[in-house]
């Protein structure tokens, strides 16, 4: 079910090392995301795969995670073992903001796809385009736009609502809570 789905995918930022991601798994989540629909058909997304320790090892330092809250995250030894760089093609699209919808797009595919292969992880918009295309040696027509961090979570993360309009993120008792605004605060009357 769509429902279960949606739920169940989470932002997740601890992870179980011991379950890698295969080149082919992150090939099949892609391979999914390339029929989502794309703006005027153009198509400006590719994709750079981290799947081996010393990329996963590069990748890591560059992301950013969690900033609201006052954690080391991931923790030592539960960091993602897979990334997925959406990079836009500036051959195919030099107005890179205009890429931005289709990136939204091809990451929620792709986490819904790894939620349902139970796996799981993380959106980061948090990095520096430059450093992670020089770490990845990722040529220069391609701009990082979004990483998808991924792995299998070994963390609790529970919805809740959000009240008086505060919608902070906070870990209490090792449970990541997210609070999320209610239908009836975002249906414009
Ligand atoms: C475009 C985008 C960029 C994000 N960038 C980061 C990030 O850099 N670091 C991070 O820890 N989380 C990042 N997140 C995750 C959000 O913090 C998360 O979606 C939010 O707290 C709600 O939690 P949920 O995804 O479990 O609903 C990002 C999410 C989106 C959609």
């Amino acid at each position: 079910m769509l429902y279960d789905l949606v739920m169940k995918n989470r932002s997740y930022r601890s992870f179980d090392e011991s379950r890698k991601i295969s080149r082919e798994e992150l090939l099949g989540f892609v391979d999914l995301a390339r029929r989502t629909p794309a703006a005027r058909n153009r198509q400006p997304l590719c994709y750079r795969l981290v799947h081996t320790k010393e990329e996963c090892d590069t990748l890591l330092p560059l992301t950013g995670w969690a900033s609201l809250v006052n954690v080391k995250l991931p923790p030592d030894g539960h960091a993602p073992t897979a990334y997925i760089v959406i990079c836009c093609d500036t051959t195919i699209e030099p107005d890179i903001t205009r890429a931005l919808r289709d990136v939204g797009i091809c990451a929620q595919t792709i986490m819904l796809a790894a939620t349902e292969a139970g796996l799981g992880g993380c959106m980061i918009g948090s990095f520096t385009p430059e450093k992670v295309s020089a770490a990845l040696k990722i040529p220069e027509k391609y701009r990082p736009m979004l990483v998808l961090a991924l792995g299998k979570p070994d963390e609790k993360v529970q919805l809740v609502e959000a009240k008086d309009g505060n919608v902070a993120y906070y870990r209490e008792g090792g449970v990541h809570y997210v609070p999320k605004r209610t239908l009836e605060d975002i249906i414009i009357k």
